[in-house]
This record gives structure tokens, C-alpha cells and sequence, in this order.
């Protein structure tokens, strides 16, 4: 049987002897590269065939050519590999046939039209028209007795019931264990007592300063003992579904730029959507046609102290730079949908404009990806999805009680920010512009809420409001170490808008 000569490593004599027994010589160093290769077979026949084709005939094998020879088999054997890619995978994903149906909605994406310096004007510009377009929610839910205002309740005869609507404007608790807040409405301020005892203690805690709630109690002297509290809440309803077999996929806080970013893992993630994985994988994967990503896009500079310590790349413009390349992997037919988050390059007070150009640039020309403010209201496929980054968690999470653990089940911290009806009820809790207009309130229950932030996956399906924390693709750092944090990296949730069913995959192990 013939031996193949393109399996067969040769030592060095072996070497030179095939080269004598064809009249050639090669350099010591050609030699010393081609002895103990694998391949020494096969590349002696390429060196062999190159200097029959130069011009009068050669017969010196240099290492300069060798070099060239080992390149041009390299090329050859990418270019083969990517056919049998291609062959292998047979990916026909459906998403691709189905036309894109994705919209924004105006009123949110005009967070970039600020308005407002944070002057006192602009403060109480901002709460009326926060209150203004909450109080009608909770009126619209009111008892039989109807809502007074607060200016009225002197008039009303002691004892008797009255429901009340306001802004809380102040929240302690006395020596004595009673809780007291403060309502107030446009004309006046009612000062509610939950009494220790009471069953409503409980509940009482969990109200937060700024929001907007509804109080049914009585009047005693000057105060309002307070009987039930009413938040604007998530009416029940049922699920709305697309009418078209496609997915969304759901990703946040990349940080790209820090030495903790999973970039193996997200590549793998990439090439998921290419359809190179198992054959489960790319069913799932076909059928995806949105991609929302929550923010923290880059891991930024200067917004933690030492933060340069953690940064593989420490130029913000490369960090941009190396995401775009990432996004331009993505497959055409998919949307992709921006946000910005605080580790991102504008303004960290929210609401947050789309990503400034000069980050952007180099995508484009790549029609399919979109940048949007934060937060931000997309439909697609005739859903709508409200992107939050999630800035607020960790005020919520620290002002309620009944949020405790809320890190480890972020859902639970989605839900509580819909019944509120606002993304960030606390003001000063974390940074926010007073705008004019109030950006951050909910004036519409969306069909999927998704945020980020807290890099912990969390998912709840609320009164027919498909709740998603997408969690994070960076590692574990010593920052969370330190907080008692657990992130979840690299678990992608799809989510099905035809069927409302929710797949998680997970890109956590070392990539293939
Ligand atoms: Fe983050
Ligand atoms: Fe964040």
C-alpha cells in the first residue's frame, strides 16, 4: 500500500535526503521548520512543485518560501473549513423570511430632547407631571365614595371614610412603632398615620418616597388614619401574542472593555445566531428576529474608583469599537435594539440619549441596528417592549422591605416598578434629569418588560407582562464579591412571540 507522503514527519537527514534524491537543497533553517512537522510530507511537494514552476528552474528550498508555502496551505485550509461550515450547519432560519415589523414609539425615544436645567421650576414641573398622569390611573380605580382632594378633607365629617391621591412626600417611623407619611396632591399635604398594630403595617412599609398612591382611611383631628393603600397597579389582562411564528432574544451589561467581559463566551453566542450549534440550538436560534440590549454595552472609564485596574481596554472610543465589531457579526435579518445603561458614554442621569454618533459610527451602514434612548418603547411584531437598563434596582431593593433578596430575583423588583407604575419611583435614589416631562413614569403596561443592571437573570410572567432581567456577560467581580452579589453570566433568554414560551440557553462553558 502507498504510504501518504502528506502524513509523514521526517527528522532533518530524512529531510535533506528527499531533497538530494530530487536534485535540491533547502536552507538549514527550512530545514530545521520542516523536521517534525506533521505536514512535512505534504509541504515538501508544495516546495518541490514552486521551484519546478520558477522561472529557469530552482533549486534552493529558503525559509522565505517555505514561509509563504505554510501561509498559502493555512489560507487554503480556512477557505475549506468555512465551506463545510456552511455545509455542515444547513441553516435555513426561518426569521429571515419573515418581514421585520418593529417600530418606536415617539414619546419615549424623545429622551433626547432635554428640556430642562434642574432648576426649581424644573423640580416641580417634574412631580406635577408625574402626578398628573398617575393620579388618573388610581382615579380611575376608586371606591364608590370617589377621590377628595386633600384640601377638602377638613371638611369631611370625622369618622366617615375618604379616599385620597397624592405624592409621598415624607415616610418615618415614631419612637412609639407607628408608621407616618405624608400625601400630597396638587393643593395640600394630608399627614397618614398607620398605627402599629394595624394589619396595614406591613403594607404601609412598603411604600417609597415620590411615588404615587391612593389612601383609603378617616379623618381624625388633623390626621388621615390611614385603612388600605392602593398603588396604581397592572390591571389583569391577557397575554398578547404575535402572530408570526419569531423570537426575541433578550442581552444586557456586556461591559465590553473590562478584563471580565466573557468575550469567548460571547462570541459563541454569536455564532449561535449563525446557526452553528446543535441542531436544538438552531431551531431556536432561526426563528430569533429581535435582539434587545438592556445597556452597559462597554464597561466605560472613571465610573467606579479605580476602575483603570479592570480594564483590558482603556480607550473609550476602542471599547465602542470592539462592540460594533461584535454587533456587525449579528446576522442582517435580525434587529438589534440600544440602549444606553450607567456604564455607557452619555449622561448618567436619566432618562439617557441613544449612544452619541461618535461611538456609533462604524455601524452605520448596518440598517438593522438601532440606538435608543433609555428607557425606551419598541413594538415588534406589534408587542411592545420596555427597555429599562435598570439604574433604580438598588434603591428600591434598599427602601422596601418586602424587596429583600430582590439582587438574587431581580422579577420581583420589575413587578414592583410596574404596580408603581414608574421605572424610578425614589427621586435621588439614583441620578435623574427633572425633565418637563416625566419619562420614567409607565403610562402604558407593556407586553415585555426588559431590564438589566443587576447582572442576575430573572423572569416572572405578571398579569400578562412577560418580565425579563437578561443578566450580564461579564464575570464575577471582586466589586460583587464584596457585595454579596451572585451574577448569572452568559444565560440568554428567547422569548417566543407567536407562543409566549421562554427559552434559556446557556453560553457559561468554555466554548468549543
Ligand atoms: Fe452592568
Ligand atoms: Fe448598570
Amino acid at each position: 500500500m502507498a504510504r501518504r507522503l502528506q502524513w509523514i514527519a521526517l527528522n532533518e537527514s530524512e529531510v535533506v535526503e528527499w531533497l538530494r534524491a530530487k536534485a535540491l537543497v533547502a536552507e538549514p533553517a527550512a530545514v530545521a521548520e520542516l523536521a517534525g512537522r506533521g505536514d512535512c510530507g505534504d509541504l515538501l511537494e508544495r516546495v518541490e512543485k514552486r521551484l519546478s514552476a520558477a522561472p529557469g528552474g530552482g533549486f534552493v528550498a529558503t525559509k522565505k518560501m517555505l514561509d509563504e508555502v505554510v501561509a498559502e496551505k493555512e489560507v487554503e485550509q480556512r477557505a475549506a473549513a468555512a465551506v463545510v461550515v456552511v455545509e455542515a450547519t444547513g441553516f435555513k432560519p426561518a426569521a429571515r423570511d419573515v418581514a421585520s415589523r418593529l417600530r418606536f414609539r415617539d414619546e419615549w425615544s424623545a429622551s433626547t430632547r432635554s428640556g430642562c436645567g434642574g432648576g426649581v421650576n424644573d423640580f416641580v414641573g417634574y412631580f406635577r407631571d408625574r402626578f398628573k398622569r398617575i393620579a388618573p390611573i388610581l382615579r380611575a380605580r376608586a371606591s364608590e365614595a370617589g377621590v377628595t382632594p386633600i384640601s377638602k378633607l377638613k371638611s369631611v365629617v370625622q369618622g366617615r371614610g375618604a379616599r385620597i391621591v397624592g405624592i409621598v412626600a415624607d415616610k418615618r417611623e415614631t419612637k412609639n412603632g407607628h408608621l407616618i407619611f405624608e400625601l400630597e396632591d396638587e393643593e395640600g399635604i394630608a399627614v397618614c398615620l398607620v398605627s402599629k398594630d394595624s394589619p396595614l403595617m406591613q403594607t404601609g412599609r412598603q411604600i417609597v418616597l415620590d411615588e404615587v398612591i391612593a389612601v383609603d382611611g378617616v379623618v381624625s383631628n388633623s390626621l388621615f388614619v390611614a385603612k388600605n393603600i392602593v398603588w396604581p397597579e397592572v390591571p389583569i389582562r391577557e397575554k398578547r401574542l404575535a402572530d408570526e411564528d419569531v423570537a426575541a432574544a433578550f442581552i444586557s451589561d456586556l461591559h465590553v472593555g473590562s478584563r471580565f467581559f466573557l468575550q469567548d463566551q460571547f462570541q459563541k453566542f454569536l455564532r449561535f445566531l449563525k446557526g452553528e450549534g446543535s441542531e436544538s440550538e438552531k431551531e431556536v436560534a432561526g426563528k430569533i428576529k429581535y435582539l434587545f440590549v438592556a445597556g452597559d454595552v462597554v464597561d466605560g472609564i472613571g465610573v467606579y474608583p479605580s476602575q483603570e485596574k479592570e480594564l483590558v481596554t482603556k480607550d473609550i472610543y476602542m471599547q465602542y469599537e470592539i462592540f460594533a465589531e461584535l454587533m456587525k457579526i449579528i446576522p442582517e435579518y435580525i434587529e438589534v435594539i440600544v440602549i444606553p445603561g450607567n456604564h455607557d458614554a452619555v449622561r448618567v442621569a436619566e432618562p439617557q440619549p441613544p449612544l452619541l454618533p461618535e461611538f456609533t459610527k462604524s455601524l452605520s451602514g448596518y440598517s438593522n441596528i438601532h440606538f435608543a434612548g433609555n428607557p425606551a418603547v419598541a413594538e415588534a411584531h406589534g408587542l411592545s417592549v420596555l427597555m429599562y437598563h435598570g439604574s433604580s434596582l438598588f434603591s428600591m431593593i434598599e427602601n422596601n422591605p418586602a424587596l429583600a433578596g430582590g439582587f438574587q430575583n431581580p422579577e420581583k423588583v420589575g413587578i414592583d416598578l410596574l404596580r408603581r407604575r414608574h421605572l424610578s419611583p425614589i427621586y435621588g435614589g439614583n441620578p435623574v434629569v427633572p425633565e418637563c416631562r416625566d419619562y420614567l413614569v409607565i403610562p402604558d403596561i407593556p407586553d415585555i418588560f426588559h431590564f438589566g443592571h443587576v447582572h442576575k437573570n430573572g423572569y416572572a410572567d405578571y398579569r400578562g407582562t412577560m418580565v425579563i432581567n437578561s443578566g450580564t456577560w461579564q464575570d464575577v467581580t471582586e466589586y460583587q464579591v464584596k457585595q454579596g452579589h451572585v451574577p448569572s453570566p452568559c444565560q440568554l433568554p428567547v422569548y417566543n412571540l407567536r407562543t409566549g414560551g421562554l427559552n434559556v440557553l446557556s453560553f457559561k462553558e468554555a466554548p468549543a
